[in-house]
This record gives structure tokens, C-alpha cells and sequence, in this order.
């Protein structure tokens, strides 16, 4: 992986004011939804969400907090999510009778958040809601009914604001996409 992101860069998809606007918003939304809930968790899935968690809560006017749970989808290469995920890192408390805020990067075929929520169900939470960064609808293999999402975008690879290229570039403060042909060899 080269030292600078440039030579991975295709377009910026999305630009630091643009998510930060429509972030805000989805505060504002998210804390009209559950103005008059209590015992409201954001459940943050590791690493790609972090990044939107923090911003996230902070544009939130509600009490509420936090948990992470880290998921590993694995397939056939980089893009193929086979269905197949695992958990490597659970929650540190129980769920039963709480409202829970999954809070998620990127929806692509849907099998990691169809995973999480089976899960979570065998908990018994209170309610289970869905908020994501980003979906790519055309890429679904799995129906995922999404509460909140930040942006829908085309079919394409991409990465900064959390995700990462080959666990690179999570750092960046917008959203990239992937000069695929730069990743060929390496
Ligand atoms: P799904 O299980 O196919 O919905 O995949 C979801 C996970 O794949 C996300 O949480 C990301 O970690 C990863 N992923 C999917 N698309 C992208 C992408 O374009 N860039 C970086 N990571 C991605
Ligand atoms: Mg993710």
C-alpha cells in the first residue's frame, strides 16, 4: 500500500462539508425519532463506523450510549461478501429491553447488518433500528429494512471517513472512490 491515498483516488464522491451537513441532519432526525425514548444505545460496528459514530453523537440532542461490536464478512476477494460473517468482538452488556441505534458504515450486500440483527433479536432489545453512512441498493442480496441512511451511492469500491483500502486511509474526512486499476499487482 503506497504511502499517500492519491494514487487510490478515482473522484471524491463526497466532500467533507456534504457529510458533515447531512450528518448533522441525521442527528436531528434520529433525535426526533426517539425524542421520548430512554435507554437508547448506539451500537457502533467496528472499524468502518467509527468515524460517523463520533460525529454522529455529537449532533444528537438526546441522551443516550454506547457500545461497539466488531464484525468480520469474508469471501472471495476484497468485494465478494460470501455471506459469510463472523463476530470478533461482542457487546460488553445486555441488551434486553433497550433501544438499540445500529450504527453502521456501508450497506453493500446486506448479509452483515441480516446477521447482526438475528443476533441482536435473540436478546430481546426493545427495539432494533438501523442507521448507515452509506448503501449501495443495487448491490443487495438480502432485503434490510434501513431506518436512516446518510447518502445512497452507485456500485462502486469506495473508502476514507472510516473505510478502510486494505485497512488503509480510514483517517480521510471524505469519501473516495477506488482507482481499481491502481490496486491491480499490489
Ligand atoms: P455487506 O455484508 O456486503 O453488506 O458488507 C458490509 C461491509 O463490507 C461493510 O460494513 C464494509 O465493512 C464492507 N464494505 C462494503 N462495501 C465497501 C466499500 O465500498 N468500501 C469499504 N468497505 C466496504
Ligand atoms: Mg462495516
Amino acid at each position: 500500500m503506497s504511502q499517500s491515498y492519491e494514487k487510490y483516488l478515482r473522484e471524491v464522491l463526497i466532500d467533507t462539508d456534504t457529510l458533515q451537513t447531512r450528518i448533522t441532519e441525521l442527528g436531528q432526525e434520529i433525535s426526533a425519532a426517539y425524542a421520548d425514548t430512554e435507554n437508547l444505545l448506539l451500537i457502533c460496528i467496528l472499524k468502518g463506523g467509527v468515524m460517523f459514530l463520533t460525529d454522529l453523537m455529537r449532533s444528537l440532542t438526546i441522551p443516550h450510549t454506547i457500545d461497539f461490536m466488531a464484525i468480520s464478512s469474508y469471501g472471495t476477494g476484497v468485494r465478494e461478501s460470501s455471506g459469510r460473517v463472523r463476530i470478533d468482538m461482542d457487546l460488553k452488556q445486555d441488551v434486553a429491553g433497550k433501544h438499540l441505534l445500529i450504527v453502521e458504515d456501508i450497506i453493500d450486500s446486506g448479509h452483515t447488518l441480516q446477521y447482526i440483527l438475528n443476533l441482536l433479536d435473540t436478546r430481546d432489545p426493545a427495539s432494533v433500528r438501523i442507521c448507515t453512512l452509506l448503501s449501495k441498493p443495487s448491490r443487495r442480496q438480502v432485503h434490510i429494512d434501513v431506518d436512516f441512511v446518510g447518502f445512497e451511492i452507485p456500485d462502486k469500491y469506495v473508502f476514507g471517513y472510516g473505510l478502510d483500502l486494505d485497512e488503509h486511509y480510514r483517517n480521510l474526512p471524505f469519501i473516495a472512490v477506488c482507482n481499481t486499476d491502481a490496486l491491480t499487482g499490489e
